[in-house]
């Protein structure tokens, strides 16, 4: 019997609970200020369109629905990008993120011939290290989060990347840091790609929160074109789990930029012949849901406002948080919980603070300290705060 997903198990504790105040701060998934879950309204227009359209059930292509993946790389890389431009691009649909990222993991052991070695930011998003790993990576990190400051370790991260050696691969987070909410600035991410480029390392980036970290889908793609307009070749795994909602659904795509279109079209053929056997082709119902958004522009109005409507509510509980924090007396900085971004903040509590968390106030987190901020609600909030104060003072 091998161990249970760290996760699953948060949530399998939070079930048994009786306790009626109980919170569940460990899954990764949006909820309403009622802590439901949320269908966007443009997902839902979209779905409306789709019944009334009768389409059939037949396979799809193995790279995808193409007018789905030519969306996705346009909003990703941009309209304007001389990628989009000169079609320098390589896109497959991908199951959601993950399966987005485990096509470019067997791609890149394929065909990256100068290492194996791939760097993670500390801490990552826990299924990178399996992910990478089963895909025959050998995995190396590089200093990310400062414990200190509950922010960025800028000067760690700068001096551990200028000394990886050339010709590695690494991990990026394109935007909301999964699991500690930290990004760095603008500035820091300029610096970040000049030393990137110095020692000739390959970027991966995972760009798992489009728009839902600062409401703006081009303000968080930033990192990704920065990078590309200094001249990096780029993988870049995407997922609409998040910013569609289409969790379930498992919609996402894989894109490599490439030098040209020529080049773009033989990494598509590779990309396909990887795919064949690993699953054939990608299913096509949310698929066919998210490029109706992307491509229709009422719906994609309407969507961008549903992306705000999600990232806002959570910024505002972020603040109701601290303020919560205050409101009890806690003297401690808690600063960060309103500059971290997107879904999670990593509160800094300890793991003894965690536990008496779970069982003394039934609120439930992963022991990193780690609260999914979309869990915490208006009626839960206050709640929220007294626990977290009563641990921490
Ligand atoms: C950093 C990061 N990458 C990728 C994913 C992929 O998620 P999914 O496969 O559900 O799209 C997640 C989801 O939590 C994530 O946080």
């Amino acid at each position: 019997m091998g161990p249970p997903d760290v996760i699953l198990g948060v949530t399998e504790a939070y079930k048994k609970d009786p306790n009626p105040n109980k919170i569940n701060l460990g899954v990764g998934a949006y909820r309403d200020d009622n802590g439901k879950p949320f269908i966007l309204p443009s997902v839902q227009k979209a779905q409306k369109i789709l019944d009334s359209q009768n389409l059939d059930n037949e396979y799809g292509p193995i790279g995808g629905i193409q007018s789905f993946t030519d969306a996705s790389a346009k909003l990703a890389f941009g309209e304007n990008s001389d990628v989009i431009k000169s079609k320098r691009y390589a896109t497959v649909q991908g199951l959601s993120g993950t399966g987005s990222l485990t096509i470019g993991a067997y791609f890149l052991n394929r065909f990256w011939n100068k290492s194996k070695d791939i760097y993670l930011p500390t801490p990552t998003w826990g299924n990178h290290i399996p992910l990478f790993k089963d895909a025959g990576l050998t995995i190396k990190q590089y200093r990310y989060y400062d414990p200190k400051t509950c922010g960025f370790d800028f000067s760690g991260a700068l001096h551990d990347i200028a000394k990886i050696p050339e010709g590695s691969m690494i991990v990026l987070h394109a935007c909301a840091h999964n699991p500690t909410g930290v990004d760095p600035k603008p500035e820091q991410w300029k610096e970040m790609s000049k030393v990137i480029k110095s020692r000739n390392l390959f970027p991966f980036f995972d760009m798992a929160y489009q728009g839902f970290a600062s409401g703006d889908i081009d303000k968080d793609a930033q990192p990704l074109r920065l990078f590309i307009e200094d001249g990096h070749q780029v993988a870049l795994a995407q997922s609409y789990a998040k910013n569609m909602g289409l969790y379930g659904l498992r919609v996402g795509a894989f894109s490599l930029t490439c030098k040209d279109k020529e080049e773009a079209d033989k990494v598509m053929s590779q990309l396909k012949i990887l795919i064949r056997p690993l699953y054939s082709n990608p299913p096509i119902t949310g698929a066919r849901i998210a490029e109706k958004i992307l491509n229709s522009s009422d719906l994609y109005k309407i969507w961008l406002d549903d992306i705000k409507t999600m990232s806002g509510r959570i910024m505002s509980m972020r603040s109701k948080l601290r303020e919560g924090l205050k409101k009890e007396g806690s003297s401690k900085n808690w600063e960060h919980i309103t500059d971290q971004i997107g879904m999670f903040c990593f509160t800094g509590m300890k793991p003894e603070q965690v536990e008496r968390l779970m069982k003394e106030h039934s609120v439930y987190l992963t022991k990193d300290g780690r609260i999914s901020v979309a869990g915490v609600t208006s009626k839960n909030v206050d709640y929220l705060a007294k626990a977290m104060h009563a641990v921490t003072k």
